[in-house]
């Protein structure tokens, strides 16, 4: 099987991170971009944390019945009846429940033994599959857990009904070929009975690293958030995972649901509804992910794009390549965005133009079209020339 599902948990992990808590009418209108971007589950949220997760849950599973929305619940009772009824009205329900596996947690947090944990991860997928078919286990904490204990837990939740069996890198402390070896393990003893899943975190920057690993090694579900939004250093970004399996579909030949056009449409509604938005030198969605300042870069790319950019613009949605012109930049570039706001230029002018921007930009970050525009003008001025016929111009944005 080569298709790999996509589980977003914006909604959920995303949310629950500080700066990105969102009103239910945000979470809607996010649910909606998510649906439309083609997730395959959608974490809407937590019931049990807060009335808020709860009303999440339900608008999400009332306006999109034929979506698949998971709830999360910890492996407890009411956890689990409160994410039920969360879910009533969805069509397609999925109970997501959890307990840490790794003798870290059971020590310190849970304070309970490995057979305890056991037991409730197996009462808790049983008594879940009371309300839905579409049960997913997660062993928190999975890759700081001992390796036969793991596997003991995975066969038992499993043979207690869950679907799906989750092995988070809660901590973000996988790498991946060690990631990639304990997927490849669980894999082979679930064999098809459960789909294998995936949830990085991001502490050690290897999130993405490791899900593409995993799905390598046999993991078909990843769980990820737009922007890479989750717990302290985040989630495995959607966007990456995604055009990763799309640009390198050569050595990652799987396929996913997702419209790769609409994604930095859902980079940008989400940097709307929470306090911040992509780093400006994130991967696919963020500022400068298509700018080119130096010179020999602007050059390759304007005599062919390809030449320094391995996707389009267009196909992640964002509307163009944008070219910043700063001290780096060269002839070509200026003369380019010249004639893109209406000027045809001598090759005297294009000259002067270089000598006066160099110059400027030195001390400046870089020049606004205005501020081309203005520079260009007192070129034209200062140095008429009857070769510079169009004096035409429009400020472009
Ligand atoms: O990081 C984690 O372990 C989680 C689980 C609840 C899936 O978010
Ligand atoms: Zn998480």
């Amino acid at each position: 099987m080569s298709r790999v599902y996509i589980f977003d948990t914006t909604l959920r992990d995303g949310e629950q991170s500080p700066g990105c808590s969102m009103t239910t009418p945000e979470k809607l209108k996010m649910a909606g971009q998510l649906v439309d971007l083609g997730v395959d589950v959608l974490e809407a949220g937590f019931p049990i944390a807060s009335d808020g997760d709860y009303e999440a849950v339900d608008a999400v599973s009332r306006q999109f019945p034929w979506v698949q929305v998971a709830a999360l619940a910890r492996a407890c009772t009411l956890d689990i009846e409160r994410a039920a009824s969360a879910l009533q009205h969805a069509k397609r329900p999925r109970i997501h429940t959890f307990i840490a596996t790794s003798d870290i947690h059971l020590k310190y947090k849970l304070k309970k033994s490995r057979q305890e944990v056991l037991d409730s991860a197996v009462a808790a997928v049983a008594l879940a599959r009371n309300y839905t078919d579409d049960v997913e286990f997660s062993a928190e904490d999975a890759t700081r857990t001992e390796l036969e204990y793991l596997e003991e837990i995975c066969q038992a939740v499993v043979e207690a009904g869950a679907r799906t069996v989750n092995l988070p890198d809660t901590v973000g402390y996988s790498v991946p070929d060690e990631y990639a070896e304990l997927i490849g393990r669980i894999v082979t003893l679930l064999g098809d009975r459960a789909v294998v899943s995936v949830h990085c975190h991001d502490d050690l920057g290897l999130a993405v690293a490791n899900s593409l690993a995993a799905v390598r090694a046999g993991a078909r579900q990843v769980e990820c958030t737009i922007n890479g939004i989750g717990e302290r250093a985040g989630n495995a970004a959607l966007e990456e995972v995604v055009m990763a399996i799309k640009i390198r579909h050569d050595r990652l030949p799987y396929e996913t649901n997702i419209h790769s056009e609409k994604l930095f449409g859902a980079s940008q509604m989400l940097t709307h509804f929470i306090t911040f938005g992509p780093q400006p030198n994130k991967a696919i969605v963020g500022e400068n992910a298509f700018a080119h300042e130096a010179g020999i870069h602007q050059d390759g790319y304007l005599k062919n794009p390809s030449t320094y950019e391995i996707m389009s613009p267009a196909s992640v949605g964002v509307p163009e390549s944008r070219i910043v012109l700063g001290k780096h930049s060269g002839r070509h570039a200026l003369k380019k965005r010249a004639e893109d706001l209406g000027f045809q230029l001598t090759r005297a002018q294009v000259e002067e133009l270089y000598t006066r921007f160099t110059h400027i930009a030195d001390n400046k970050k870089g020049l606004r079209n205005e501020e081309i525009i203005a520079l260009v003008k007192e070129i034209i001025a200062a140095h008429p020339a009857t070769e510079t016929l169009s004096v035409q111009y429009t400020v472009a944005k």
